[in-house]
This record gives structure tokens, sequence and C-alpha cells, in this order.
């Protein structure tokens, strides 16, 4: 069967498919159509942080998917208690509120910010400040607060209130007026080219948050829940927000997002401010507990940050007149180089390993699952380098 045909026909064109279809995968390798074996630097984009098929996680949704798949919100379920109380717990929040993806995580934590300053200080103090090249999703207004142009220029007229500033100090302190109600940061810029924020930034971005009673919203979505060797990226930079979005890593491969506030944003939401038919399955929610479990771990996340800085040994030890920085924590690594991104991906994909890109095609992503191995991380970091040296 073709189903590269299938997928030229009836897909709607989004994404530029690498021709492949797989049919299976298991760790760090998948497996295509005709058995042949990649090896996996993209987790699903940041997804996939135990690899594929843990066996944990599938016993878990395997038991939960036989007693009970859906309910409603209109009645509780056992996992996304267990797993409400784990979560804020985890991340030192008060409440928490679930759904189902990362755009949406992002909508439920404006929705909040723009709540809690209304009841507090009344209308038009609505404005969210993002950040050039941050990425926070599709929907419109996550897609408003992204920090990247080029997405919008179709979709206009979006919803009012959002900032996008330069990531400089100066920028911040022209940009906060008695508009804003909340600055949005992801702390490792994932899509927008791996940066990792300045210490400087950060701890200026809270303290003007402080002073005025501004909200800070830590977009987790890619950097969080031990992507960086750390349970969330912002713990790289001792600070701790008022509200946390999450997804991606959380439901290991099922679809869950959670927006995560602390205690002076608990009680902002009442019943009827906001809601999702499916947010807080059980199935995902079982599914999560076991990520949890695994990656709150201390001497997990410690390997995690070891990887890391192995990645950046190795291209200590492998340089190339074709890269021109190489940046991330842990388990999120940029390589921007002088060329195509894309380029580069398509050649390691030859080689059977596949790699993301991030930034403007300058940055060749690596996000591979946080229990990739020694010897995996060795031999795709082995193709990259040659793909790249011979650009
Ligand atoms: C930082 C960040 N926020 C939000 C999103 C959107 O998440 P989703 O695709 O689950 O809606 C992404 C997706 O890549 C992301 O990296």
């Amino acid at each position: 069967m073709d189903y590269l045909y299938y997928a030229k026909k009836y897909l709607i064109n989004t994404y530029k498919h690498l021709p492949v279809v797989f049919t299976n995968a298991k760790g760090c390798k998948l497996y295509d159509v005709s058995n042949k074996e990649y090896l996996d630097f993209t987790s699903g984009i940041g997804v996939m942080a135990l690899g594929h098929g843990n066996e944990k996680w599938i016993k878990a949704v395997e038991d939960q998917l036989e007693k009970l798949v859906h309910t409603s919100n209109i009645v509780l379920n056992i996992p996304v208690l267990k797993l409400a109380k784990k979560l804020t717990e985890i991340s030192n929040m008060s409440k928490v509120f679930f759904c189902n993806s990362g755009t949406e995580a992002n909508e439920g934590s404006i929705k909040l910010a723009r709540k809690y300053s209304f009841e507090k200080y009344g209308k038009g103090r609505n404005t969210i400040i993002t950040l050039d090249r941050s990425f926070h999703g599709r929907t419109m207004a996550s897609l408003e607060a992204t920090g990247e142009e080029e997405l919008h220029k179709y979709f206009y007229p979006f919803p009012e209130g959002f900032k996008h500033i330069d990531i400089t100090v100066e920028a911040l302190e022209k940009a906060v007026d008695s508009t804003v109600c909340a600055i949005m940061i992801e702390a490792v810029q994932g899509e927008g080219g791996v940066n990792p924020l300045s210490k400087e930034f950060v701890s200026k971005v809270f303290e003007i948050a402080e002073k005025n009673d501004i909200l800070v919203i830590c977009d987790e979505v890619q950097c969080g829940l031990g992507r960086t060797g750390k349970l969330y990226g912002f713990n790289n930079y001792n600070v701790q927000p008022d509200i946390i979005s999450v997804a991606k890593t959380l439901g290991g491969g099922l679809p869950m997002g959670a927006v995560l506030c602390n205690e002076k944003l608990k009680d902002t939401f009442k019943y009827g401010d906001h809601g999702s038919t499916f947010g807080g399955n059980p199935v995902c929610a079982a599914g999560a507990i076991e990520v949890l479990n695994e990656i709150t771990d201390e001497s997990f996340l410690a390997k995690v940050a070891e990887k890391g800085k192995f990645i950046k040994e190795f291209f200590k030890n492998n340089s190339s007149k074709n890269i021109k920085e190489v940046r991330g924590i842990g388990l999120m690594v940029g390589v921007e180089i002088k060329g195509k991104a894309s380029e580069i991906q398509k050649k390691v994909f030859e080689k059977g390993l596949l790699v993301l890109t991030a930034g403007r095609d300058n940055v060749v992503r690596i996000l591979p699952p946080l229990i990739i191995t020694q010897e995996e991380l060795e031999k795709g970091l082995n193709i990259i380098y040659e793909a790249i040296k011979s650009m």
C-alpha cells in the first residue's frame, strides 16, 4: 500500500513529512513499514521522555482502559485526583486544571492571569508581555502570544492584549506599564531556536513582576518535566512562577496538558470560567502518574543533566567551521549551523536518525527521549556531526 500517496492525497498539508511511515517503536528506536530501524532524537517533539513502549506506563494505561475510559467533568475519577495531588506537590503549586495540549494549557494560563487582574484591578489591565522568538501554540491567543511574526501573517485579527518584546532588560522595562497583568516566558525557548534565557533577564522578569503584582507564567510545555535535568526549566534559574503550563511529556504519549497555579490564584477561576471535555481523562491521567513517578527520581534527573553535558562536550571535541553555536540545557540542545537545518535533517534521516529543526531553519534541535543510552547518544551525535561537517 502506498501510504505516502495517502498522506499527499488525504492529509491537509500543514506538515513537511519526512518520507517514512512508522509502525512500532521501543525505547529510542522506531521501525518503519519495511522494519528499517531509526534512532529517535526527537521524542515525538519532546513527548516520549520515557522512550517508546515504557512497560509501567503501558500497564497503567491498559489497566485504566479496562476500568474506565471517560466520564466527564461533572463527576470525578481516581487517576485525575491522584495526579492532581502529585503534580501540584512536586511543582510547589496549589491547584491544577487539566486540558489536552500545550496550546490549550497556555490559553488557560492567559485566561487565569486576566481574570486575576480583572478582579483585583478592574478593566483594562490585561496586557501579557511575551518574548521575541517565543512559541506558545497554534490556537488564536497562544498564537498571538507567540513572538514569531511569520506564523501570524494570514490569521488576523487576533485577540488583543499582547506585547512582544526583544529579550533584553531594557525592552522589558520599557514595556511594563499599568495595563500589564502578566509576563509569559519559556525558560528555554524550544521552537524559537533552543535559546536558554539569561539569568539576568529571568531575575529581572521576576523582580519587576513582584514589584508590580504582575503574574509570571512559565510555559514549560517543552522545557519542563525533566527535559533540562531539573523538574522544570525555571528551576535552573531559582525562581518560582505564579502559573506553569505543561503538556507534551506529561501524558507520556497521550494528549494531556495542565495549568498549575500558586496560592494567590487558586480561587480565581470559579464555576463556569473554564472547562474541557477531555481534560483530566482517566486513561491519560493514569499514564501521567507513571511519567511523574519516573521523572521525579533524583538520579533520573541527574543522568539527564549528565547526558546534556556529554552532548556539549562532544561538540567541543568535534568542532566544525559550519557550527556557529551549541546551546541548551540537559537533553534540549540546539546546534546552530551556517546552512539549513532541514538539509541536515534530511541527510541524517538517510542514515537512520531523526532530528528536529528549530529557529529559522538554522538550528538542528536534539530532543531525545530522556532514557537514551550513552551508546545511542554517541551514535546519533556522530551522524549529526558528519552531516554538518560535510555540508
Ligand atoms: C513551549 C511550547 N508551548 C506550547 C506549545 C504548543 O503545544 P501543543 O502543540 O501541544 O499545543 C509548544 C509546542 O511545541 C511549545 O514548545
